[in-house]
């Protein structure tokens, strides 16, 4: 059986977040639940803010105060703040946290850009989070990870992550790891995960 993963790929040119959230952007809607496993700068965050609409949701972690201090700023800038639950814990205990089930993850992974480039995410934890996202996601739901290759433990972080990904049963799972022919191999690529609908 072949599941479709189709990803809307105009104006991403080599950047791999754009690609992420677009994966995100293709199945979230109104009223949708989405979690950000790693909310850094805010970014990806005010991105799932904007898709889940009014009467959505989403819930943010970072183990930084700084990282969801940056977050709340922007959340609040751009009138979102509502429709986020900013989350100062890991990820990998995102379950203690979200008892409902959910459409989209985005795991932007590695550490806070202009922070402490020694504070990353790691092998682990991530494995953890990854495997709670999964007892919580709906079918037809997508993962979007953005892997990275700079940090400290990245390449056994990056070897993880393909490893779980690849072991996914093909019936329950589709995954997809794009990487940009034209940027240097160091440059940041994706995991992109979908639940199939039943
Ligand atoms: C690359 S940044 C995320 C970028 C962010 N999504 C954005 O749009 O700016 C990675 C973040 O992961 C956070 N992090 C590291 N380990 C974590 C964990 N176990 N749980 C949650 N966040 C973690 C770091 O503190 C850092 O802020």
């Amino acid at each position: 059986m072949v599941h479709e993963l189709p990803v809307q790929f105009a104006g991403v040119r080599g950047n791999a977040v754009l690609l992420a959230q677009k994966f995100l952007g293709e199945i979230l809607r109104e009223g949708s639940v989405a979690v950000d496993a790693t909310a850094g700068n805010g970014k990806d965050t005010l991105f799932l803010a904007g898709a889940v609409g009014n009467s959505g949701k989403v819930y943010a972690f970072d183990i930084q105060r700084e990282a969801l201090e940056s977050t709340a700023i922007l959340l609040k800038e751009s009138g979102l703040d509502q429709r986020v639950e900013l989350i100062h814990a890991g990820h990998e205990h995102m379950e203690r946290y979200i008892n409902r089930p959910v459409d989209g993850f985005i795991f932007n992974l590695g550490y806070l850009p202009g922070g402490d480039h020694g504070i990353t995410t790691r092998p682990e934890t991530t494995l953890q989070a990854v495997n709670a996202a999964f007892n919580l996601l709906k079918p037809g739901g997508r993962i979007s990870m953005v892997v990275y290759t700079g940090h400290r433990g990245a390449g056994e972080e990056s070897r993880a992550v393909e490893q779980m990904a690849a072991g996914l049963n093909p019936k329950l799972f589709g995954a997809l790891k794009v990487s940009f022919l034209n940027r240097p191999a160091s440059a940041p690529y994706l995991v992109l995960i979908e639940r199939v609908k039943q």
